[in-house]
């Protein structure tokens, strides 16, 4: 019989519920053993349905519960302390994004890891979207050329109709939360790009604003960036929108257009230049709040595990990624253009 991996949750709200419990419970050879929330309620919610001891400490978790690896789906200003302990307890983590608030934080993050000889994986779902796997999959075969520049969107409502505390959510407060929409989905974007581009970005200024919601972090932010290659392009993170989620990318390359997410029946369609035809590409749908299809971060951690193979979303992945982020907010503050570090 195969190895049985044990995880233990903490945070027990609506990532944990719609995504990493609900996968985990459906892969072979999991087992889900401790579930730890400071609201023993939700802890108890979770564990009535997914199984699992209750847990409203993570310390006790991390020395009691006997488990091989932990998840992590917190307010953002605790990844860093939960994933450093867990590494030193001898744990596989998997930190939801942004991994960390600072790049110190970020950095002491991969150390622990390293020190442990565990992985440490960032749940940056949006490269396993099947559109974006597409789209990876037509510039890698290069018969669009090499991409110029390109706009992303990730806009939606706001996390008040998602986050297990709804309008009084973590998700709003500065301490908790540090970023708001940049960090929320702009991290996401971040990490997208680098990841199609194959690429990191080098320089960032920004417009970071909070334009309509009285709350204590960003609601709107457009950040402008350009690559090592010299690729020129802008990421929008938004929770303003009222319409539908919206998460585009569209990718001007050498001999065409790529669009990502624009056309409600073809999630990827390219444009070639020079009337040189289209392509309509028919492929499984991008994961929304509100459609929640499988994200494969937790298949992919658990393989991960059983294999013992390093996961390809690693501490440094997820490091470039959100100091992309947190040079934009900086750049925006100081109406400046600034490096990436
Ligand atoms: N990858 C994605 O697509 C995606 C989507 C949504 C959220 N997230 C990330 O997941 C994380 C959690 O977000 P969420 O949407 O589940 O938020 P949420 O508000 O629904 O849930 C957070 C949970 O953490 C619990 N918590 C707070 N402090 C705790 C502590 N000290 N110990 C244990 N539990 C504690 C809260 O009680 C709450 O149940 C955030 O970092 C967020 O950015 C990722």
């Amino acid at each position: 019989m195969a190895k049985v991996v044990k995880y233990g949750f903490v945070g027990a709200g609506s990532i944990a519920r719609y995504r990493h419990l609900n996968e985990c419970a459906q892969i072979k050879n999991a087992k889900i053993v401790a579930i730890c929330d400071i609201d023993e309620k939700r802890a108890k919610e979770r564990a009535s349905e997914f199984g699992g001891d209750i847990y409203t400490d993570w310390k006790i978790m991390l020395k009691e519960a006997d488990i091989d690896a932990v998840i992590v789906s917190t307010p953002n200003n605790l990844h860093a302390p939960i994933s450093i302990a867990a590494s030193k307890a001898g744990k596989h983590v998997l930190v939801e994004k942004p991994m960390a608030t600072t790049r110190t934080e970020a950095k002491r993050m991969i150390d622990a890891a390293k020190k442990a000889k565990k992985y440490l994986m960032v749940g940056q779902n949006q490269r396993l979207m099947p559109p974006h796997v597409r789209a990876k999959e037509i510039l890698k075969s290069g018969r669009v050329g090499k991409v110029i520049s390109f706009r992303s969107e990730f806009q939606h409502p706001g996390p008040e109709g998602w986050s297990a505390d709804g309008s009084k959510s973590w998700f709003f407060k500065k301490e908790d939360a540090v970023m708001g929409a940049l960090g929320d989905l702009g991290v996401h974007k971040a990490d997208l790009m680098r990841w199609l581009l194959d690429d990191d970005f080098v320089e960032a200024s920004a417009v970071v604003s909070t334009l309509v919601k009285k709350i204590e972090v960003d609601d709107h932010g457009v950040i402008n960036l350009k690559s090592k290659k010299g690729i020129v392009g802008t990421i929008t993170a938004s929770w303003i929108n009222c319409g539908a989620e919206n998460n585009q990318t569209v990718l001007n390359c050498t001999n065409g257009t790529i669009e990502i997410g624009t056309n409600p029946d073809y999630p990827v369609v390219v444009t070639y230049a020079k009337g040189q035809g289209r392509e309509m590409h028919e492929v499984g749908a991008m994961a929304s709040n509100t459609n929640q299809t499988g994200s494969g971060i937790m298949d992919m951690f658990h393989d991960c595990i059983l294999k013992k193979k390093a996961p390809s979303i690693d501490g440094h992945e997820g490091y470039a990624s959100v100091a992309t982020i947190l040079t934009a907010m900086e750049a925006a503050k100081q109406n400046k253009t600034l490096k990436i570090k």
